[in-house]
């Protein structure tokens, strides 16, 4: 039987995981702690380990996953920021789940920009206390406005169709844009100057961390909305603080944070929150912060726990690793996964 070591296991993650690992014959064992240098020993004896979004598996923790006989890293998500594939390299194989629910986190995007520009939480709020004031509730229509999608991939797609359905503008930025889409996609600055709403869909790469700056805040419309269901670090957090308190940046809806690893995820309610940057956004008025929420759906926890099962099934029952990811892969002929099943 497979041997599998899950990290940073809540309880949702045990909602559907069983029931797929018991189809593809897998031995699973929960931690709640997650994966990084001084848990890492925990996962020895087990044949692959599977991590989430906040996981460190940087090279130092390959070393020894890969010392300890570990040969699969199974991601249960689709980013994949958190490991160091040119570490892994050679050693250790990586898959994800590539696409589980993007309906889930489009759907979550537009709930977040319509809970902050109609002020939802705050109405939520008033009425339990029997408020019925309407003072500082003013929100303003979504029809009509110009909203830029940043990656336009399946999630951005999606997000694009909601938008077109409340009858926004949409113009996008991709450096791969889809040409057989009738997407309208403009520059960077061009799409910063225009847009009433900014929504993140591209993963974080060394050309999109923070990608949301200074310079390009200073480029945006006044009041513009700025929506990140993506990356924390997308955002360069202290020049959106900053863009807030000089009034450029009407709202801000987060899902992910920067420095989330240590604090999404966990009920840090009754401790001293040590994170000022987070503090401080929390504080204010027009900034919308739900953690790392967007994919928690019960059709794309579904989707997560069949695609990781079977990606764990095949890769040690039949060799095949169709969710791979890796540092060299469509890099022309040293790709070897175009030759063989696996890129090692
Ligand atoms: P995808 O791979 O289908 O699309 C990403 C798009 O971003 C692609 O079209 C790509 O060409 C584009 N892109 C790459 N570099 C770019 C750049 N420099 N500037 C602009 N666009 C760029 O990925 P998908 O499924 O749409 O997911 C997007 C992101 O959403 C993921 O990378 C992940 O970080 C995030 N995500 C967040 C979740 C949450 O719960 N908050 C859940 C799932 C994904």
């Amino acid at each position: 039987m497979i041997k599998v070591a899950v990290f940073d296991t809540k309880a949702y993650d045990s909602r559907y995981l069983p029931e797929f690992a018991e189809k593809h014959d897998l031995s699973l064992t929960y931690f709640d702690a997650k994966l990084d240098e001084s848990t890492v020993s925990l996962a020895a004896g087990y044949d692959a380990v599977c991590v989430f979004v906040n996981d460190t598996v940087n090279k130092n923790v390959i070393e020894s996953l890969y010392n300890q006989g570990v040969r699969l890293i199974a991601l249960r998500c689709a980013g994949f920021n958190n490991v160091d594939l040119s570490a892994a390299f050679g050693k250790i194989h990586v898959v994800r789940v590539p696409s589980y629910s993007p309906n889930a986190v489009a759907e979550h995007t537009i709930a977040l920009l319509l809970t902050s520009i109609r002020r939802i939480h705050k109405a939520y709020n008033r009425t339990r206390d029997f408020n019925f004031s309407l003072n500082g509730l003013t929100g303003f229509d979504l029809n009509g406005k110009t909203c830029g999608v940043i990656g336009t991939g399946k999630i951005g797609k999606i997000f694009i169709n909601i938008c077109r359905g409340f009858g926004m503008n949409v113009l996008a930025y991709d450096p791969y844009p889809d040409k057989s889409s009738d997407i309208e996609y403009v520059s960077l600055d061009e799409l910063f100057e225009k847009s009433d709403i900014i929504s993140l869909h591209c993963p974080l790469t060394e050309q999109t961390s923070h990608i949301i700056n200074n310079e390009s805040i200073s480029k945006m419309k006044k009041g513009v909305v700025i929506i990140n269901t993506s990356r924390g670090a997308l955002i360069d957090s202290e020049a959106l603080i900053a863009g807030i308190k000089e009034r450029k940046i009407g709202a801000a809806c987060l899902d992910v944070y920067e420095e989330e690893s240590d604090l999404f995820f966990e009920d840090r309610s009754g401790h001293i929150m040590n994170d000022d940057t987070l503090a401080r956004l929390i504080s204010m008025p027009n900034v919308l912060i739900t953690s790392h929420q967007a994919f928690l759906t019960e059709e794309a926890l579904r989707n997560i726990a069949e695609t990781t099962a079977e990606n764990i099934s095949s890769f040690f029952r039949n060799g095949e690793t169709p969710n791979e990811i890796c540092y060299r892969c469509g890099k022309g002929n040293t790709c070897q996964k175009n030759r063989e099943q696996k890129c090692f």
